[in-house]
Formats: structure tokens, C-alpha cells, sequence
């Protein structure tokens, strides 16, 4: 990394976690554990894969941020463009490179799952973001604090999560870790599908 460039993106992190953290208290989307969860998971597994950490929490805390709003208006599928749109307000103005610029951009894009993944920062971000349903925490998380309604679409919701979740984890490193987890949680949805 060159000289002054990790310092420009963590004076650009004050902005993202301020933006991220003033959506979750306006709109209660995303849930701020989930927030926490993304960013604490990502910001890990950077360490241990040698990833650019800094990029990594970056990209975990926009690549929802917009969620909330997207919700409200009726918009969920195009959260992520929204999500995108606010990042890039906030990455004109920054004094990162370009090539920074761009990896945090992707990482939100990418977010969902891709083909090929642009970087390893974001392949990171995405399977960041599985823990949110396939871990029992981020799966706890969900069933206590995500948006109210009634708890059979509760369980359609969480079930339908779980599977697409499962199924974008790319990176070996989770799949083992949350392989146990994700059969508790299978085996809890089963019981609670159960008539
Ligand atoms: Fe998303």
C-alpha cells in the first residue's frame, strides 16, 4: 500500500460508519447487530486471508446502507443500487485512489454473489454478509430484531435466507466454520415449519 493511502481510507471509514449507523437508527434496517456482525466477521477474516481490512469494513457497512429506505419505499430489490448511489456520494468526495474507490465499489455490488469476484475484499464482504442467516448469532439477530410481521412470514423469510446464504458462501474458511451452525439452524426452521 502506498504511503498516506490507509490513512485516506480510514478518514473516509469516520464517514461510512457515521452514515452507516445514522441509517440504522432512522429506518431499524439494517439491524444494527447485523451491521456490527458484517463488520466484525469481515474485518476477521481480512486479517486472517490478507485482505485490505480497512477496504473490508468499508464495504460491509455500505453495502446495505440504503436497505432501510429501500424498504420503505417498496424498493428492496434495488437496494443495492440505492446503496451505491449513497457510497458513491461520499467516495466523490473522498481523497482515496481510484483503485481503493473502486474495490469498495464492487464490494457493494458484489455483495449478493457474482461470477468471479472482483477482489478478494469483496468476496470477503459477501461472505460477511451470510453470517447475518447462517450463523446462530446472526440467525438469532434476525428472528429478535428484524422487522415486525407476522411470525409464520417470520419463518418463510428466515427460511428462504438461510438457503440463499448457504448457497453464496464462497470462501472455504466459512463454509467449515458455519457448516455446524448451519445444520442447527436447518434443524430449528424444520421444527418450526413443522405442523
Ligand atoms: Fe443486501
Amino acid at each position: 500500500m502506498e504511503r498516506g493511502r490507509g490513512d485516506d481510507v480510514r478518514d473516509f471509514l469516520v464517514q461510512t460508519r457515521k452514515l452507516a449507523y445514522d441509517e440504522v437508527e432512522k429506518t431499524g434496517m439494517p439491524v444494527k447487530f447485523h451491521v456490527d456482525l458484517a463488520r466484525e466477521v469481515g474485518k476477521k477474516l481480512a486479517k486472517k486471508l490478507r485482505a485490505n481490512v480497512n477496504i473490508v469494513e468499508a464495504g460491509t457497512l455500505l453495502m446495505d446502507c440504503l436497505i432501510g429506505q429501500a424498504i420503505r419505499a417498496g424498493k428492496l430489490e434495488e437496494h443495492i443500487a440505492m446503496s451505491l448511489a449513497k457510497a458513491n456520494k461520499i467516495l466523490d468526495q473522498s481523497i482515496v485512489s481510484n483503485e481503493v474507490k473502486e474495490n469498495i465499489r464492487h464490494c457493494i455490488s458484489e455483495h449478493h454473489g457474482t461470477q468471479k469476484f472482483y477482489s478478494l475484499e469483496s468476496e470477503i464482504c459477501c461472505n460477511a454478509d451470510c453470517y447475518r442467516f447462517v450463523s446462530i448469532k446472526g440467525f438469532s439477530y434476525a428472528m429478535r430484531y428484524i422487522r415486525s410481521m407476522p411470525f409464520s412470514d417470520l419463518v418463510t423469510l428466515l427460511d428462504k435466507k438461510v438457503t440463499e446464504k448457504w448457497g453464496l458462501l464462497s470462501l472455504s474458511i466459512c463454509k467449515k466454520e458455519l457448516a455446524n451452525q448451519h445444520e442447527i439452524i436447518e434443524k430449528i426452521l424444520r421444527g418450526l415449519k413443522a405442523p
